[in-house]
């Protein structure tokens, strides 16, 4: 097969920021992609959705003329969330999931949640409505190995959220491990779980053997080799669980390359083909258009898109900038260290 077209993809899971670095990766996405579910993690974060809603104004006023997207909004779950605010957002339509963050597990985490009980009255609300919760499901334990904060999540906080509040959807985001992908097999059609493109070709020896990768480092950290293809396995089988998050994350560079450096990888460029570079490797191609265009829209309960994408494999390796966003960054474009032969046919 040297072409293929699939219904124009969605991304469940994507950071875009805000002011100049917004105005530079937002294109990146909307080249490709008809809709996002777009992170809250800004500075302060999007906790209400009276802020959910400038934020998608923002968005709006970012994109350039002639690209059509659409921004499909998240709030920050704190401490602090009024239910009948996330609520009266889902409502209106603006507002399409609320975001679990552990208080200092990764990036803008810090008005993230500590005391989980603090957070009960929110999510019978989101249960009794049908909202899904987005969860970066790692412990902050600091006594936890940092490969194994997943696995522990999962026994930890996970698990008992979900049997104490019957009826609440799930999306595991960016899982990382065989125990994420074994977790979301064994529930019900309550729970999905996204998978990043990066976590796909990167394991741990990519950031670590031969020098250190800053700009593969992201978090969940990528882990072993079995991990990797056990995500590659779920990715490609078809199940309609498993969904297309790139947690494309732009720093940059000095920010990245730095003796403390950020997490994130910036894969909105090019993960289209890298994808369908993944796929056909899987000798799954014909499934790539459930995990990128599909599966996604079922669980948010949404329309699909009604645009195409057209991918063609060429002799030629693709060429992308090696970095994007002059005034906002440099951005670093996700570089796969492996020449990549398919093409978005614009
Ligand atoms: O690598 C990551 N970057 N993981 C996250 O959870 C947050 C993200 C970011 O916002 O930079
Ligand atoms: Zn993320």
């Amino acid at each position: 097969m040297t072409e293929i077209t699939l219904r124009r993809p969605d991304d469940m899971h994507l950071h875009l920021r805000d002011g100049a670095m917004l105005t530079a990766v937002l294109p990146e996405t909307a080249r490709h992609f008809a809709r996002a579910i777009v992170m809250p993690n800004l500075v302060p974060p999007v906790v209400t959705g009276a802020e959910a809603l400038a934020y998608r104004d923002r968005i709006l006023a970012a994109l350039p003329d002639g690209m059509s997207f659409e921004p499909l909004m998240t709030l920050y779950l704190t401490e602090a969330t009024d239910p009948e605010d996330v609520a009266a957002a889902a409502a209106s339509g603006l507002v399409k999931s609320v975001k679990l963050y552990p208080a200092g597990a990764t990036t803008n985490s810090q008005s993230g949640v500590r005391d989980f009980d603090k957070v009960r009255g929110v999510l019978e609300r989101m249960a009794g409505i049908g909202l899904p919760l987005c969860v970066h499901g790692e412990v902050t334990d600091p006594a936890v190995d940092i490969f194994d904060r997943e696995a522990v999540f999962i026994d930890r906080v996970l698990d008992p959220i979900r049997r104490a509040t019957p009826g609440l959807r799930v999306v595991m985001e960016h899982i990382t491990t065989k125990d994420g992908v074994d977790y979301a097999r064994a529930q019900g059609d309550d729970l999905a779980a996204t998978i990043t493109t990066h976590h796909l070709i990167l394991n741990r020896n990519h950031i670590l053997a031969g020098g250190i990768r800053p700009h593969y480092y992201c978090l969940p950290v990528a882990k072993r080799e079995h991990h990797r293809l056990a995500l590659r396995a779920a990715a490609t089988s078809g199940e309609t669980r498993f969904f297309l998050g790139t947690d494309s994350a732009p720093h940059p560079d000095h920010l990245k390359e730095h003796a403390c450096g950020c997490a994130g990888c910036f894969t909105a460029t090019n993960t289209m083909a890298l994808l369908a570079h993944v796929f056909e490797e899987e000798n799954a191609l014909g499934r790539l258009e459930g995990f990128t265009s599909e599966h996604g829209a079922a669980f948010y309960r949404l329309p699909r898109n009604e645009g195409r994408l057209t991918l063609a494999k060429r002799d030629h390796p693709a060429r992308w900038p090696a970095k994007i966003g002059d005034e906002a960054g440099p951005v670093t474009v996700f570089d796969p260290g492996f020449p990549v032969h398919w093409h978005v046919s614009d």
